[in-house]
């Protein structure tokens, strides 16, 4: 038995520790919204991100941050990926011992470029990092609240690590852990692919069908192959569960907030109005910032992601940036 701290209640937060409590773990979670803090402590639910659900009530909620950490070995972060470096900072002043840090969160920071195990090396204090694990992969909240068959990976430079991870979370009833041992693969394969998700429901918002979806995978799975491995990850990451399994997952599901926002904007809502509307983090959205970004400097080709850019940041109709793509020269597979 181990003692988590959760940093962050929201969907994929509370779905986790559902998954430690079964494991029989002492869950602590920690999040700034005090009414759902309190309501994980009195009701055990969480209504506004997982409605109809009940967490064990052997996890506690907490708003200060710093008895949330007491007693802790391990920080899991599962906050939207803008707020991580601001999140980290906190933790970094509240915690006074070591602890391994596991992240569930997936983005690219713009402009830095940087992954989330990056950020985390820059704002924890190394005397308080035993090491990093990211924990990623085809993987709704919403299936896994009601324990559903869920497989993911623990990514980590360090094999031993991962397979602490793997221990940690592992439930023989719904929850499969693999190891990995290629942390860029899994940070950049489960952040890219919410470009692609919006895309492909920027295509079904259109009225385009299957073929188009197929389509989009295939070829947004080559161009994230492309960038990954530019930035030193393993190729064949990429065509495991934090790649195309995270990709056809969120490409494919009514459950992801990507492609439910790429929906959207395919049916004529523009980006503001889009993110107004949802209660969840977008996080493909700022992904596709940085990505467009990064391949640019990196000298990559990633025409859908560019084109899901120019509709996000540049106001280009989503037709005409698809009609672009299908008039790019034509060229071998
Ligand atoms: N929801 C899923 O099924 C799922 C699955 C896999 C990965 N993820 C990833 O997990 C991350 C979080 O997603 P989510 O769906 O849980 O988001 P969410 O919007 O449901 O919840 C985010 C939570 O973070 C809290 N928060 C914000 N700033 C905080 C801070 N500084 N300290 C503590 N808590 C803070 C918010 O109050 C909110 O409760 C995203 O990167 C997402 O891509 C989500």
């Amino acid at each position: 038995m181990s003692t988590i701290t959760i940093v962050g209640a929201g969907s994929w937060g509370s779905g986790l520790s559902l998954i430690l409590a079964d494991n029989k773990n002492l869950v602590k979670i920690y999040d700034l919204d005090k009414d759902l803090i309190k309501e994980i402590n009195s009701s055990h639910t969480n209504e506004r991100y997982l409605p109809g659900s009940k967490l064990p009530n052997t996890i506690v909620g907490y708003t200060d941050l710093k008895s949330a950490l007491e007693g802790s070995e391990v920080v899991l972060t599962v906050v939207p990926t803008k707020v991580m470096r601001q999140a980290l900072k906190s933790v970094n002043e509240a915690l006074d011992h070591e602890v391994v840090f596991v992240n569930a969160s997936k983005g690219i920071e713009p402009v830095s470029f940087k992954r989330v195990s990056e950020i985390v090396f820059e704002e924890i204090a190394p005397e308080k990092i035993k090491g990093f694990v990211a924990l990623t992969g085809p993987s709704h909240a919403e299936e896994v609240i009601k324990r559903q068959l869920t497989v993911v990976s623990s990514a980590s430079d360090d094999l031993e690590l991962a397979k602490f991870v793997q221990v940690l979370f592992n439930n023989d009833e719904y929850f499969r852990v693999y190891t990995l041992n290629d942390l860029i693969g899994a940070e950049l394969g489960s952040s890219l692919k919410n470009i692609i998700a919006l895309a492909a429901g920027i295509l079904n918002g259109l009225g385009y069908g299957d073929n188009a979806k197929a389509a989009l995978i295939t070829r947004g799975l080559a161009e994230m192959r492309r960038l990954a491995v530019k930035a030193g990850a393993k190729e064949e990451t990429l065509f495991g569960l934090t790649g195309i399994g995270d990709l056809i997952v969120t490409a494919t599901s009514l459950h992801s907030r990507n492609y439910q926002a790429g929906l959207k904007i395919g049916s004529g809502k523009n980006l503001q109005e889009t993110l107004a509307s949802m209660t969840m983090v977008v996080e493909g959205v700022r992904s596709c910032e940085a990505a467009y970004q990064f391949a640019k400097e990196l000298h990559v080709e990633m025409p859908i992601t560019f084109a899901v850019y120019d509709v996000l940041f540049n106001q280009r109709e989503p037709k005409d940036a698809i009609k672009e793509l299908m008039q790019r020269n034509l060229k071998s597979e």
